[in-house]
């Protein structure tokens, strides 16, 4: 078995109004919980996670994979992200040639705080991008420029690591072309990986609110589906396959950490929120999650009072792991293998909801395969329903 361990970083600098992750600013989180001391409360966090893996008799290989995500974990010290990832190295073990990387806000990084990662052993870093356009980055709130993106990225290439961006489209205002120089922008820094996603705008967000409130247009699937089209038509020309929905790489940038999840390996996820996935226990074969308390307050007292700091754990009921097997299948290039459905296999309603989106465009079946093509990609949440709906469970 693969294991991989996600290190949250529940802090920033200024929350951006589309952002729904588990993060907070300085003013909110109060008294009682500090960036200043995260690592070392991070860092006993992980203890406590593997005293527990051994007293349920989990033994885990070394990580394959480490990833420090947020939140901006690049608001911490450099030294700060080296010493959670050396307690790693110490409690778990990190192999040769690990996938090690950061997140990184493009104004959170400079080239020796790159120079530092590199010097710790990082191998990658994930920049939030988002737009090269002006407007757009207004309308995210975002702080950095693409000059931060450029720095960046070059001082990556030149101290060894590997580059990814994140690209946001759908952004109310941006324009078909806005989006063209956004996806030509991150092809000119000569990154091997990009992710693109739609906006999503959750009510709770101050620009749920103001969408509400009509001060901001509502994204458009129609302008959706366009832009991603444009994404994935000059990411392909340019050498970048598609290998998840979401993400494209030249063959062999793929990102370890996010495929090891879409594979269900197990990892450990440490700090608020963060959720960890073992895919046998000794003595119950069905997969186990369980999910950090998310506010760093109480995450904090927990660990400081010696335990594990769950919010609440489950196991995988069959349903749900036939469920999440399509979800994943039809997300990845590899699709979705149909000798692990024996549910949808063959003289059932499967087969004809098989042959229907195929005759619809849908997807394309190679073998034993389901692989979504561009329109199923886009219609990724009908294909879905309608394998759900064929299930025999
Ligand atoms: C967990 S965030 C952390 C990255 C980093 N803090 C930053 O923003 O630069 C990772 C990525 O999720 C994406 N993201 C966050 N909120 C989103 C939303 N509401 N809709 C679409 N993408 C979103 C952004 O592209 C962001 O770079
Ligand atoms: S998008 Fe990134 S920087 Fe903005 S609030 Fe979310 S985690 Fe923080």
């Amino acid at each position: 078995m693969t294991f991989e361990v996600y290190v949250h970083v529940p802090f920033c600098l200024r929350r951006c109004g589309y952002c729904d992750f588990n993060t907070y600013t300085a003013s909110d989180l109060g008294g009682g919980a500090s960036r200043g001391n995260y690592a070392s409360m991070a860092v006993r966090e992980m203890r406590l996670v593997r005293d527990w893996q051994l007293a349920h008799g989990i033994s885990e290989p070394a990580a394959s994979s480490v990833f420090f995500g947020g939140g901006t974990p690049t608001i911490l010290p450099a030294d700060d992200l080296a010493t959670m990832l050396q307690a790693i190295r110490d409690i778990w073990g990190v192999e040769n040639g690990a996938e090690i990387t950061t997140e990184a806000n493009p104004d959170t990084v400079d080239r020796a705080y790159i120079s530092s990662l590199a010097d710790h052993g990082f191998t990658r870093i994930s920049f939030g991008m988002q737009s090269v356009v002006p407007h757009v980055l207004r309308t995210l709130d975002r702080t950095h420029t693409q000059r931060n993106v450029e720095t960046g990225v070059r001082a990556a290439d030149e101290m060894g690591l590997r580059s990814s961006v994140d690209l946001i489209y759908g952004t109310p205002g941006e324009a078909p072309d806005d989006w063209r120089r956004s996806v030509n922008g991150a092809l000119d820094l000569g990154v091997r990986h990009v992710s693109a996603y739609a906006l999503t705008v959750a009510s709770r967000t101050a620009m749920g609110r103001r969408i509400a409130a009509g001060a901001l247009a509502r994204p458009d699937d129609d302008d959706e589906a366009e832009k991603y089209e444009i994404a994935d038509s000059a990411f392909s020309a340019a050498g970048l396959q598609w290998y998840e929905i979401s993400n494209w790489a030249r063959p062999g940038f793929e990102s370890r950490h996010n495929l090891g999840y879409w594979h269900n390996v197990d990892w450990a996820g440490i700090g608020p929120g963060a959720h960890s996935h073992y895919s046998r226990t000794p003595g119950n074969p069905s997969r186990l999650r369980s999910w950090d308390i998310l506010h760093p307050r109480l995450w904090g007292r927990s660990v400081t009072e010696g335990r594990v700091p769950w919010q609440g754990t489950e196991h995988v009921t069959d349903r749900q792991n036939i469920e999440e097997t399509v979800m994943l299948g039809m997300r990845l290039r590899e699709g979705l293998d149909l000798s692990l459905l024996p549910a949808l296999h063959p003289d059932s309603r499967g087969i004809d909801v098989l042959r229907e989106l195929n005759d619809d465009g849908l997807v394309s079946v190679t073998g034993n395969r389901i692989i979504a093509t561009v329109r199923g990609r886009l219609l990724n949440d009908t294909i879905i329903q309608r394998l759900f709906e064929a299930l025999d469970v």
